[in-house]
């Protein structure tokens, strides 16, 4: 595995992929690599000849209160990972790569309107460094598709709307959410859980998909079902953020059946934050 830390030494190598009419995908990733990501540089082989990973940890999209010095940082780890999944090239670019007229003076990319609710109004400004970051990447090493995990649901869909609306020429693929046996969620921030908020955790996903069978059995009373889910995580011992029951494709609110609905939450639990979502039909 090929690894540069330079926009110039990654466009040099990226060149000659494309002299030889190869694809390019790039998986995006903050490191802390784990099985949820190794699956999305799988699925990256399946849509390009060349796999591009990027880490960097993103100071835009982290709050003063996240958790941007606590997050992990497991490099030598994550390269093993890398090298065993054979992705073909780590970029590891630092602040001033990404940023080159500092964080203060960046041009900064918004996607209005989707990104106010859900995870926009908990996390204030944290899309704009998501797709901020997420430009500037695409920009440096101009995939042909990139690769993003569904478990950041409203992330994906604010990219989507990134690449559609700036007519960015390159495909979005989105990676099924990867899970432990008892249903937890694989993220980087599943470590941040004490054992016993372990043993707690996956109720997130037993309550999402509670909500699923009530919709599947013909329950349209989307305010009450987020109510009660919001009430059955508190009794669990979570502070949830949000439940939210809306259309996949835009997360509008449902208004027809035969739909792609996502039952989307995000809860605190202890020191970490965690978010989760499934998508079923009606
Ligand atoms: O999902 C992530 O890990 C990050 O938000 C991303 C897309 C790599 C941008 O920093």
């Amino acid at each position: 595995m090929l690894e540069v830390s330079t926009s110039e030494a990654l466009r040099e190598q990226l060149v000659d992929w494309r002299h030889s009419s190869e694809h390019i995908a790039l998986v995006p990733t903050m490191g802390n690599l784990h099985d949820g990501h190794l699956s999305l540089v799988s699925l990256a082989r399946e849509h390009a000849e060349r796999v591009v990973v990027s880490i960097f940890v993103n100071p835009t999209q982290f709050g003063e209160t996240d958790d941007f010095d606590q997050y992990p940082r497991t490099l030598e780890r994550d390269k093993r990972r890398l090298k065993r999944v054979k992705a073909d090239l780590l970029f590891v670019p630092d602040v001033e790569t990404m940023y080159p007229f500092g964080i203060d003076n960046a041009t900064s990319v918004t996607v209005p309107v989707i990104t106010a609710e859900f995870c926009g109004v908990f996390r204030p400004g944290h899309f704009d460094g998501v797709t901020s970051v997420v430009s500037r990447l695409f920009n440096i090493v101009q995939p042909d598709v990139a690769i993003f995990g569904q478990k950041d649901f409203q992330q994906q869909l604010v990219i989507r709307r990134l690449v559609d609306d700036l007519r960015l020429p390159l495909q979005i693929v989105s990676g099924a959410t990867q899970r432990e046996a008892d249903g937890l969620a694989l993220s980087s921030r599943n470590q941040y859980l004490s054992d016993e908020e372990r043993a707690v955790a996956p109720t997130l996903y037993s309550v999402l998909q509670g909500i699923g069978n009530e919709l599947q059995a013909g329950k349209r009373n989307y305010t009450e079902l987020e109510q009660q889910a919001m009430d059955v995580l508190s009794d669990a011992g979570f502070d949830p953020e949000y439940v939210g029951i809306r259309r996949a494709e835009n997360l509008q609110l449902p208004d027809r059946d035969n739909d792609e609905i996502v039952i989307l939450a995000a809860v605190r639990l202890g020191a970490a934050r965690l978010i989760d979502n499934i998508i079923v039909t009606i």
